[in-house]
């Protein structure tokens, strides 16, 4: 199966670490030309050394926060410039505080909706000019409780639901101009976000991270946490040419978690 994805030029977001980062390396493995993001200059430069010589790929950053207009603006003009029309663009963003409803002012719903949601529809507003002439790929990064809500996370459990009903109408509006949307949502996957989500359930439960952890993966069907990689080669195959048939879909990456039909 050829993905094709040599010389494709991708923008993925939230890129710095974790699962963005697990996400570009693949790329840049296939070939692709791939613009990393987010808003911290140091950890950008240390990922695009690591990543610069996996592959036959490209790859350069630009800082931008993505609840910033502008410089979501700023980023896709960049990106432009340095590789060209994007032909693929993943959407992610880090995760929203964790807490309960009590927990949260409106404050704090607006920024997560900036965050978790909103900047998905900004960077897509921004890409689809060029996209709308040639056809590409666009996945929006979501979590497992599209299927079933995360206690304790409820604003990412609001606007992770919101992701696919942007992404389904989207898939809708797009297939005549050849743009696929899909919704990729992890389940437990190792990064940093999730040893940080075991520390804090951790430290309320006054046991330490390592049992926390256990736990979770016996609730797992596959026993263990997933890996970035793992993660990133699900996205790989539905950003590539090979798939050609898959739109409006929200696939879980999860080991089996997810009990839901
Ligand atoms: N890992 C999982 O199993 C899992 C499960 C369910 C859902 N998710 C969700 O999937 C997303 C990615 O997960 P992850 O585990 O890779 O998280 P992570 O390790 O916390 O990485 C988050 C990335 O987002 C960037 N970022 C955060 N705020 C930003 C902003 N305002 N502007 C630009 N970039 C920003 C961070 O970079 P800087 O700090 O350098 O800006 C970092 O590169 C998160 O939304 C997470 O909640 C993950």
């Amino acid at each position: 199966m050829n993905l094709n994805l040599a010389g494709k030029v991708a923008l993925v977001v939230a890129s710095s670490q974790g699962l963005g980062k697990a996400i570009a390396a693949q790329l840049v493995e296939e070939g692709a030309y791939v613009m990393i993001t987010s808003r911290d200059e140091e950890k950008l430069q240390k990922t695009k050394q690591e990543l610069e010589f996996i592959g036959k790929g490209k790859v350069e950053y630009f800082r931008a926060d993505i609840t910033n207009p502008d410089e979501i603006k700023l980023l896709v003009k960049v990106t432009n410039e340095v590789f060209g029309e994007i032909d693929i663009l993943v959407n992610n963003a880090g995760g929203p505080p964790g807490g309960d409803f009590e927990k949260f002012s409106d404050e704090d719903w607006i920024s997560a909706f900036n965050l978790n949601l909103l900047s998905y529809i900004r960077v897509i507003r921004e890409v689809l000019p060029d996209m709308k002439k040639r056809g590409g790929r666009i996945i929006n990064i979501a979590s497992s409780s599209i299927k079933v809500p995360i206690p304790g996370l409820i604003l990412s459990n609001t606007f992770r639901t919101g992701i696919v009903g942007l992404s389904k109408s989207l898939a809708e509006e797009l297939g005549q101009f050849n743009i696929l949307v899909n919704v990729i949502a992890p389940g437990r996957i190792a990064t940093d976000r999730v040893a940080f989500l075991d520390q804090m359930k951790a430290d309320k439960q006054g046991v330490t991270r390592e049992e926390i952890e256990e736990k979770s993966k016996n609730t797992i069907p596959l026993g263990r946490y997933g890996k970035p990689e793992e993660f990133a080669k699900v996205v790989a195959f539905l950003v590539s040419d090979a798939s050609t048939y898959i739109t409006g879909s929200s696939l879980i990456i999860d080991g089996g978690l997810v009990k839901a039909i």
